[in-house]
C-alpha cells in the first residue's frame, strides 16, 4: 500500500512518518514537495497533479493554518490553505479511488455549553481558523466519499511549536506566569493521533463502513491552567531547573488575557464515536503530558 502524506514537518506529520512506516510505503511531502511532486498548500490546484503522480491508496492531510490569532489578519492565505488544498486534495483522491484522512479541530464550535462535542453537534466556529477548517472538513466529506476526517483538541509533540514548550521556556525566564482557566478540553498528543490514524487506516481499508467523521482527542479534562501546572510539576520531577514550578501558575479568566481570535471555553469532544466503532482505548490526557515532558526534558521515568 502507498501512502501520501502532506505536511510532513509538523506535529501530526512528522509523528505520522513512524506510525504509518509499518502499514504501508509512505511517500512523504513538506512545503517544498518533491521533484515533480507539489506540496505547497499555498497553490492548492498544483496538488492533484501529486495525488495523479503517487496514485497512493491511502492521502494524508497533515497541512495547515494552524497559527489561530495570525489567521485572523489572513483570512483568504488560512481559507486556501485550510479549505481550498483540502477540497482540490478531496477531489483527486476521489478520482484515484484512495482513502483521504484528514484533521479538523474543536475549534469548528462555539464552545458554549459543559456536555463534550459530539459529532453531529452543530458547529459555530468563533473565528477565521475554525470557520476555514469547518470548510476543509466540508469539502472532503462531500467531495471524497472514503474518508476518514478526525476532529482533535490541543495538539502537542516534541517537534514543533506548542503550549507546553512555551510554558516550559517561560517557567526559565519568568518568576510567575499567568494562565487562563476557563477554557477547558484534552491536550492530545501527536504521537497518539498518528497511532490511531495508522490502526484506523488499516480497519477502514477492511471496512469501508468505517469512514466517516470522528472525535480523537485524549481522555479526561483540564483547562490551560491545569495543563501548564502539570506541564512543570513533571518538568521539575524531571529535573529541570525552573524559575516558576506550578505553584507560581496564577489562573486567570480568558478576559485577562485578549488576544486576536476568541477561542471556545468548551473544546470537550465526545470520543465515543471512535471508541465504539475502532474498538480502541484513548488513554487519559496527562499520561501524554508526562511522557512529552520526558521527552523534552530528558527525564527517564
Ligand atoms: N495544533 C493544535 O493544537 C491542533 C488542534 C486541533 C486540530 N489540529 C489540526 O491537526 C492537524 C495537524 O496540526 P499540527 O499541530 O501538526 O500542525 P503544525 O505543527 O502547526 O504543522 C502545520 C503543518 O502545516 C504545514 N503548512 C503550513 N502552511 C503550509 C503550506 N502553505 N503548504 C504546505 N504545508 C504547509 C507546516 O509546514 P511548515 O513547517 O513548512 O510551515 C506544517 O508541516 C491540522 O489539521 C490542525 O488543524 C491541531
Amino acid at each position: 500500500m502507498r501512502i501520501l502524506v502532506f505536511g510532513t514537518s509538523g506535529q501530526v506529520g512528522w509523528a505520522l512518518q513512524r506510525s504509518l512506516a509499518p502499514v504501508g510505503e509512505v511517500v512523504a511531502l513538506g512545503r517544498d514537495g518533491a521533484p515533480g511532486l507539489p506540496g505547497d498548500f499555498a497553490q492548492p490546484q498544483a496538488l492533484a497533479a501529486s495525488v495523479r503522480a503517487v496514485q497512493p491508496q491511502v492521502v494524508v492531510i497533515a497541512a495547515a493554518h494552524t497559527a489561530v490569532d495570525r489567521a485572523e489578519s489572513e483570512p483568504a492565505l488560512a481559507h486556501t490553505i485550510n479549505a481550498e488544498a483540502p477540497a482540490v486534495l478531496a477531489q483527486a483522491t476521489a478520482e484515484v479511488g484512495a482513502l483521504l484522512v484528514h484533521y479538523s479541530t474543536d475549534y469548528v464550535f462555539d464552545g458554549s455549553g459543559q456536555r463534550p462535542w459530539r459529532e453531529d453537534d452543530a458547529p459555530g466556529p468563533l473565528g477565521v481558523y475554525g470557520r476555514t477548517k469547518l470548510a476543509g472538513e466540508e469539502a472532503v466529506r462531500r467531495l471524497c466519499p472514503r474518508h476518514l476526517v478526525l476532529r482533535t483538541s490541543w495538539v502537542h509533540g516534541t517537534r514543533g511549536g506548542n503550549f507546553a514548550r512555551t510554558m516550559l521556556r517561560l517557567a526559565r525566564e519568568r518568576d510567575r506566569l499567568s494562565v487562563v482557566d476557563d477554557q477547558v478540553g484534552a491536550p492530545t498528543g501527536a504521537d497518539l493521533l498518528a497511532d490511531l490514524t495508522a490502526h484506523m487506516v488499516r480497519a477502514t481499508r477492511a471496512q469501508p463502513a468505517l469512514c466517516g467523521l470522528y472525535h480523537a482527542a485524549a481522555a479526561g479534562e483540564t483547562s490551560w491552567h491545569g495543563y501548564a501546572c502539570r506541564v512543570l510539576a513533571r518538568a521539575r520531577q524531571a529535573g529541570a531547573t525552573l524559575r516558576a514550578g506550578p505553584e507560581a501558575v496564577d489562573a486567570v479568566p480568558s478576559s485577562a488575557w485578549p488576544t486576536p481570535a476568541r477561542r471556545p471555553l468548551n473544546s470537550r469532544l465526545d470520543t465515543s464515536r471512535l471508541r465504539q466503532a475502532f474498538g480502541l482505548a484513548l488513554p487519559d490526557w496527562g499520561a501524554g503530558v508526562d511522557r512529552l515532558v520526558d521527552e523534552l526534558e530528558g527525564g527517564n521515568r
